[in-house]
């Protein structure tokens, strides 16, 4: 097992009816920017819920950050919050909203010229507002993490970025928020979080029993709630399984002490900012292509992740290569597409562009081993066509 140091700061609130918690974790003289997406917290009681239990406070509404927020919609709650001596901002939402709210969090406090350069340029955030989130959507793990992904409009760019000073003070994590979720959004939920897993487990071995027995038992219950979720989502056993195994995905327990590789997550990115897929169907177009391109070196570890989570039988290599096919056949089964070309007929020059902004950008070696190199890259792309 490899060293490491294990930090979250968040108290996560699971369950149903915990809204009135949320006056207790804001300090009471405190100047809120309530953030939220498109509307949809106002159909499902989220909003009539949150407002209530900002009642004592004094607060200004920030809404519209889209699903894959943007640098351009984000940068003008910098302004209102600077504007009003705003010093917490509360999130009601997806992953984006999160995400949209932890960069924010993090320009507000910005010394340089433009804080694009965080994601860009890697600048690191060296303070940043605190806030707290209301999840209403399972899947990214953003409500428990210290990550953040950030798209940019004028350049059609899709980069992520992170600090230990960007986990939320808080999340109320309420599973009945998913009973009004749109169907797509239930299946991106269970290959986000799958994906999630699969990055921080399909490596190679770390001699880490614990970590790799947290990484199946996560899969193991995806595979066994996920497909029962999509037909019965206001069912409280699936949707608390279902909201609790998101959130383990991506808190930053998996990844200690193993190796990992986020390579589909990198070139997946770049799917969402040149096609517009939901990032969970970039995940399910990429991710078995990886894998296969990147066999010999995940092998081991995907025959045990055959053996375990499939119980599949044979030598370790057609477990290994089974155990791809499978993962494939589960993201049909969720009903999700799993070829760039049923998102689009734009597909012919993909890994052209996203080799030439990979070299741009110096990343040449991606991965476990740092060794999905540009060629690697072009080959995973071109075979998920
Ligand atoms: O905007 P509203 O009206 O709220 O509608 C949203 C949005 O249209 C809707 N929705 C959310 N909760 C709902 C609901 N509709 C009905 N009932 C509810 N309870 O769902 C749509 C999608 O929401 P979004 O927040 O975009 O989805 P998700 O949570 O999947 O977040 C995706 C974003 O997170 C990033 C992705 O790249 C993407 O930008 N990720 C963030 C990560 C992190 N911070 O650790 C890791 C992930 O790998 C991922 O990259
Ligand atoms: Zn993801």
């Amino acid at each position: 097992m490899l060293n490491f140091e294990l930090y979250n700061p968040t108290k996560l609130i699971f369950g149903q009816n915990q809204y009135d918690k949320i006056a207790a974790e804001i300090p009471k003289e405190s100047k809120i920017l309530m953030a939220y997406g498109g509307g949809s917290i106002k159909k499902n009681g989220v909003y009539e819920n949150v407002i209530k239990a900002l009642a004592n406070y004094e607060y200004i509404e920030f809404n519209g950050i889209e699903a894959n927020p943007t640098y351009e919609t984000l940068i003008q709650a910098v302004t209102i919050i600077k504007a009003n001596n705003i010093d917490f901002v509360l999130a009601v939402g997806g992953g984006s909203v999160i995400d949209g709210v932890k960069f924010i969090c993090a320009a507000v406090n910005y010394e340089g010229i433009d804080p694009w350069d965080i994601l860009a340029k890697g600048a690191k955030v060296k303070s940043a507002l605190p806030f707290g989130t209301v999840l209403t959507l399972p899947a990214t793990g953003s409500e428990m993490n210290s990550g953040s992904v950030i798209s940019k409009k004028d350049t059609d760019e899709k980069l992520a970025f992170g600090s230990p000073l960007l986990f939320p003070k808080f999340s109320i994590t309420d599973p009945t928020t998913i009973y009004s979720l749109p169907k797509r959004q239930l299946q991106n939920g269970v290959i986000d979080a799958y994906v999630h897993v699969m990055e921080q487990y399909v490596t190679y071995p770390a001699n880490a029993y614990l970590q790799d027995r947290f990484a199946e038992s996560i899969l193991k219950t995806l595979i066994e709630i996920g497909p029962k979720i999509i037909k019965d989502q206001t069912n409280y056993t699936l949707a608390s399984n279902f909201m609790w195994c998101c959130t383990m995905a991506l808190n930053g327990l998996l990844s200690r002490g193993v190796p990992t590789d986020w390579a589909t997550h990198m070139i997946g990115h770049e799917l969402t900012a040149l096609h517009g897929l939901d990032h969970a169907q970039s995940l399910a177009v990429i991710g078995p292509n990886l894998y296969k391109v990147q066999f010999n070196d995940k092998k081991e570890k995907l025959a045990q992740y055959g053996k375990s989570v499939w119980n599949l039988t044979g030598s370790d290599d057609e477990i290994a290569q089974k155990a791809i096919e499978k993962t494939q056949e589960f993201y049909q089964l969720l009903g999700v597409e799993t070829s760039l070309s049923k998102y689009t007929s734009d597909y012919k020059e993909t890994a052209k562009i996203i080799t030439n902004r990979f070299k741009t950008r110096g990343w040449i070696g991606l991965g476990e081993h740092k060794n999905i190199d540009l060629k690697k890259v072009e080959e995973i792309v071109e075979l998920s066509y």
